[in-house]
């Protein structure tokens, strides 16, 4: 397996004094390991306070949850990536199920965010993952490779860029009801080797995270399946106990 890398969502939860008396905790808590990446998406407004609690660790990565594919201009409410970059953020989400289905972003969409960040030097987590109507039609691992290619297609430096994936499901995200290990290894094995066809040699090493109801309880079953690179949390990201016993893990 790639070192594992452990992610925190927290989506819009954790303003900023939340964020500061949630990192001081966890920090205390979780001296420096090497043989993990932690990566934290706090809301934009929260992102500065979380930089500043990480300081000089070079294990804490901090990532943003959206980003706009213009760099600057008349987009109220949105961040672009050079702003992302000058913030410290090194890796961006694109394509959350929230994202897709609450507020509408297309495939499109999601492309063109995913080459803004390839162009503004950051690395993508692209989000895919199927509905539970489509799993049940017997179309989750067609979702899912359409969405990858669609996502991907507007990068050009594949073959040398990082790029991270995160397999979330919709109907695990948030409901308690998390896939099996087997059935994310699964799609993990088809996500890796559609990578593959898109960008050679590197899908070995492209972090592949599983996401939809993690908890401290199932989290090292999840990570210990094959394919399983990481794991993309969030309800319980947002609790310093079950965050630390899911990255300890
Ligand atoms: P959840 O969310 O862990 O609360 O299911 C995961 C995600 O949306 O990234």
């Amino acid at each position: 397996m790639n070192r594992p890398v452990l992610a925190a969502n927290w989506k819009m939860n954790n303003g900023p004094t939340t964020a500061r008396e949630f990192m001081q905790s966890f920090l205390d808590q979780y001296p420096r390991q090497n043989d993990r990446t932690i990566l934290i998406f706090p809301p934009a407004l929260s992102f500065s306070v979380v930089a500043a609690a990480i300081g000089e660790r070079r294990d804490i990565l901090l990532g943003v949850q959206d980003v706009h594919w213009e760099d600057q201009g008349a987009f109220t409410g949105q961040l672009s990536v050079p702003m992302a970059r000058d913030a410290g953020a090194r890796v961006v989400l694109v394509g959350h199920s929230e994202r897709r289905h609450v507020f509408g972003e297309t495939d499109d969409d999601v492309a063109l965010k995913c080459a803004a960040v390839e162009r503004g030097g950051l690395t993508p987590l692209l989000c895919v993952g199927e509905r539970l109507d489509e799993r049940d039609a017997g179309n989750a691992s067609g979702v899912v490779v359409s969405q990858l290619r669609a996502g991907l297609s507007r990068m050009t430096q594949l073959a040398t860029r990082e790029v991270m994936v995160a397999y979330e499901p919709v109907w695990a995200i948030g409901t308690g009801r998390n896939a099996t290990p087997e059935d994310a290894s699964a799609m993990h094995s088809v996500i890796r080797n559609e990578l593959a066809s898109l960008c050679g040699d590197r899908a070995r090493v492209t972090p592949i995270l599983y996401g939809g109801s993690v908890n401290s309880g199932n989290a090292r079953s999840l990570l210990g399946a094959p394919e399983v690179d990481g794991l993309l949390v969030g309800g319980a990201s947002l609790d310093p106990g079950s965050w630390l016993a899911i990255v300890r893990g």
